[in-house]
């Protein structure tokens, strides 16, 4: 698996989601889609009615960041409506095997996702039951904050876990990825890249994409 760009709509016009969407069709590996409740972000976004709007509306496959509380109740509904990626974050799964399990029996992958203060060692032995990791480079609830240089550390460890295993697990961070600091989180080990406002907050979306998958793999080819 190469390097993949996931675009977040969070920074996109929400009265103009399809158009968005399409904006970026071919230059965009995934569209992230950041669902907020309110209760496990202080923010609040979208459901799944959108999210079913949004899959009948564009070609690109979707990726679901659910920033919820009891996602073992909720996220299952994602995945049976087409999303291809749906992930919960940790903190708040209360059976977090099982819903993984659920996850990808449903169709989807599975992600899993961490808040920037919470380690990735005790999850080590659980790499086999997903297909995603997820480390949050911001504390979660908001677009447009400033990249956490501190959790390039965890990245590498995280990259390191997963080789040890017999496991394809993608790596994927979210939160002020830009031109410069998805260079860091490249060079690191992640190779799944969330950008918001670094992409829709630019004139031109589709570009901002291209210039960040080169810059990551510019980063990559440089090696450590
Ligand atoms: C934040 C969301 C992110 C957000 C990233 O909680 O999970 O996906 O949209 O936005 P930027 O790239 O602007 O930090
Ligand atoms: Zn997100």
């Amino acid at each position: 698996m190469g390097l993949q760009i996931s675009p977040s709509i969070l920074s996109a016009d929400f009265a103009h989601l399809a158009a968005e969407c399409q904006a970026v069709s071919g230059h965009a590996d995934w569209l992230h889609v950041d669902v907020m409740d309110n209760h496990f972000v202080p923010n609040l976004t979208l459901g799944l009615p959108v999210v079913e709007s949004l899959l009948a509306a564009v070609d690109t496959p979707v990726d679901c960041h659910l920033m919820i509380a009891d996602p073992d109740r909720w996220a299952p509904a994602y995945a049976e409506a087409g999303a291809g990626s749906v992930t919960f974050h940790i903190e708040a799964a209360h059976a977090p095997i099982r819903l993984a399990r659920e996850v990808r029996r449903l169709g989807a992958r599975a992600g899993m996702g961490l808040k920037p203060a919470t380690p990735v060692e005790p999850y080590a032995d659980m790499l086999c039951e997903i297909d995603m990791l997820l480390l949050m480079t911001v504390e979660p609830g908001f677009g447009g904050q400033s990249f956490l240089d501190f959790v390039v550390p965890k990245i590498r460890r995280a990259r390191e876990l997963i080789a040890g295993r017999d496991v394809d697990v993608w790596l994927q961070v979210d939160g002020g990825v830009d031109l410069r600091t998805i260079s860091l989180c490249a060079e690191a080990g992640a190779n799944v890249f969330v950008a918001g406002s670094s992409v829709y907050g630019t004139g031109d979306p589709a570009d901002a994409i291209d210039k960040l998958r080169a810059a990551a793999t510019a980063a990559v080819g440089a090696g450590p």
